[in-house]
């Protein structure tokens, strides 16, 4: 049985009880170790709790060498750990597909995520659009097809989640070119890094999906004792300090309910200017009055 087992936010104790019991009878257990991190425990304190080895699995063993894990799986009970929810803003549609095809039995133990603990700033999920990343621009690649997404959901009033990038076990370019297995320090994203990057694409567009005055709202290690939230404008948090990862950035839409907008007066500086901020970001795309069809005459 291959068990893929959401582990929550932050602390070892987020596994439900269910996830807890299935990981204890398995003699193999992989953690993902690429698309997030349990930011209050280490590796070290996982074994210690689930009395078990726990083998870091990262990218290019799950996606290119999957059959490691499979082959364990066919003939014993094994353990996929997944920080978060094992299908919140990650895919591991692969594995469970190549299991199935291989007839090997899977069974899913969600938990809380990213994508709905999100929640905890105020903002309410029913008015978020599609969820986007942003990457860490490098000289040479510097992607920006979420701006079409940033400005689909701004058009319909609708918030816009951006999940920034962690750079967990990666190999710097040279290295991967002459095929030496060296790896950079990890790096994740701050809060300020993705405003600037989100300021220089619009800037180099043009066509206002958002401005440097767009109310957004900064929400750091959710879920753990040191959760913080930070709203202001982009540009106001380009200049932010968001400390230690895990962090992730709300673009605020125009539907933003007089409720939404109380709760974020908590986490702005000048709640006088961010109340205007909003107002003003409201004008933006701000559909036509109405007008009724005008009757036709029959004479
Ligand atoms: C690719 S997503 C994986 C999400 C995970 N599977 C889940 O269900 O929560 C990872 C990104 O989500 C955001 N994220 C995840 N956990 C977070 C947290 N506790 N606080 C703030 N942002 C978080 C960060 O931007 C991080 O780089």
């Amino acid at each position: 049985m291959l068990y893929l087992i959401g582990l929550g936010l932050s602390y070892k104790s987020d596994i439900t009880v269910r996830g807890l019991e299935a990981v204890r009878k398995c003699s193999a257990v992989y953690l993902e170790h690429y698309t997030s991190i349990l930011m209050a425990a280490s590796k070290e304190e996982l074994e210690e709790y689930y009395g078990s080895e726990v083998i870091l699995a990262d990218r290019e063993l799950v996606e290119t060498g999957s059959e490691i894990i499979l082959r364990d799986a066919r003939e014993k009970d094994v353990a996929f750990l997944v920080v978060g929810d094992p299908f919140g803003a990650t895919t591991h549609t692969d594995l469970v597909l190549r299991a199935k095809r291989e007839n090997i039995p899977v069974e899913i133990i969600h938990n809380a995520s990213v994508m709905n603990a999100v929640g905890a700033c105020g903002l309410q999920l029913y008015n978020f659009g599609q969820t986007i990343s942003m990457v860490f621009f490098t000289d040479s690649w510097r992607p920006d097809s979420w701006y079409e997404k940033i400005l689909e959901n701004r058009k319909i009033g609708l918030h816009t989640l951006v999940l920034l990038d962690i750079k967990v076990k990666e190999q710097s370019i040279e290295n991967m070119a002459r095929g030496r297995l060296i790896y950079e320090p990890p790096r994740y994203m701050s809060i300020s890094q993705c405003c600037e990057q989100l300021l220089e694409i619009e800037e180099v567009k043009g066509t206002k999906a958002y401005t440097p005055d767009t109310p957004a709202v900064a929400i750091s290690r959710l879920g753990s004792d040191r959760q913080t939230f930070k709203s202001g404008t982009i540009k106001e948090l380009s200049e932010y300090d968001s400390g230690e990862p895990l962090h992730s950035l709300v673009l605020l839409g125009r539907q933003c309910h007089e409720l939404e907008l109380e709760y974020l007066l908590e986490f702005c500086d000048d709640r006088e200017k961010f109340k205007n901020d909003v107002i003003k970001d409201q004008e933006f795309f701000k559909p036509a009055p109405w007008v009724p069809p005008v009757e036709e005459d029959d004479d």
